[in-house]
């Protein structure tokens, strides 16, 4: 019988990293049929370094934009560590800079983010952290949600995979807002994922 296969991830984070930390998660207990091989962050003080560490993910890599003063020296730089990281998908979880044209083409249909809120709504440059939560709150909105999509070259504009909707209560302020929201993340990305790799190994095919 031939063995079901370990797809290999690659995990993006910037920040505080409870997403990597929960996929790594459930790849570890045997919930996804998956492995974490590395964190790659943009920031040396990112929390979700030493949740790593901590996870024993065998690879974390810093790749501070600051060392690479043109943008695209950094794009190329990130493509060549993923190409050698052989990652079947790259997920990104808080990953705030920009992923460039070098990576899209190597990974196309292969890179998926989670964002928090029900986009198209209240995503693009700028809407993360508080800002999502600000925003809902002013638009009146009474529902909100998560977004697992695709990424492409504009900021949370790529094929959106799945969404789950989250009532917005007339009292949340944005605290209550975004415990609500962020409680429901890594169970609702651990099961989005699940559902794609249970699909084997077929990149996305992009809309247009
Ligand atoms: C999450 O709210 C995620 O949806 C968004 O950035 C945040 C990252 O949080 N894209 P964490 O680093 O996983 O804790």
């Amino acid at each position: 019988m031939s063995q079901a296969k370990i797809h290999r991830l690659v995990i993006l984070a910037s920040g505080e990293g409870s997403n990597f930390a929960g996929i790594t998660q459930a790849c570890q207990d045997g919930r996804l049929p998956a492995s974490v091989v590395a964190l790659i962050t943009d920031n040396a003080q990112a929390p979700a370094i030493s949740k790593a560490q901590n996870l024993k993910v065998e690879r974390v890599e810093v790749l501070s934009p600051l060392k690479f003063p043109r943008r695209e020296d950094w794009d190329q730089s990130l493509a060549e560590l993923l190409v050698s990281l052989k990652p079947d998908w790259i997920l990104l979880a808080g990953f705030l800079k920009k992923i460039g044209p070098k990576v899209l083409s190597l990974f196309s249909g292969r890179t998926i983010n989670i964002h928090p809120s029900l986009l198209p709504k209240h995503g693009g440059p700028g809407m993360y952290g508080d800002a999502i939560y600000k925003a809902v709150l002013e638009s009146g909105d009474k529902e909100t949600g998560i977004t697992i999509h695709q990424i492409d070259h504009d900021y949370d504009r790529g094929q959106i995979l799945e969404q789950i909707r989250i009532p917005v209560r007339s009292d949340d302020t944005v605290a209550t807002l975004k415990s609500r929201v962020r409680a429901a993340e890594v169970d609702f990305y651990v099961s989005v994922l699940a559902q794609i790799l249970a699909n084997g190994d077929k990149p996305f095919q992009s809309r247009d």
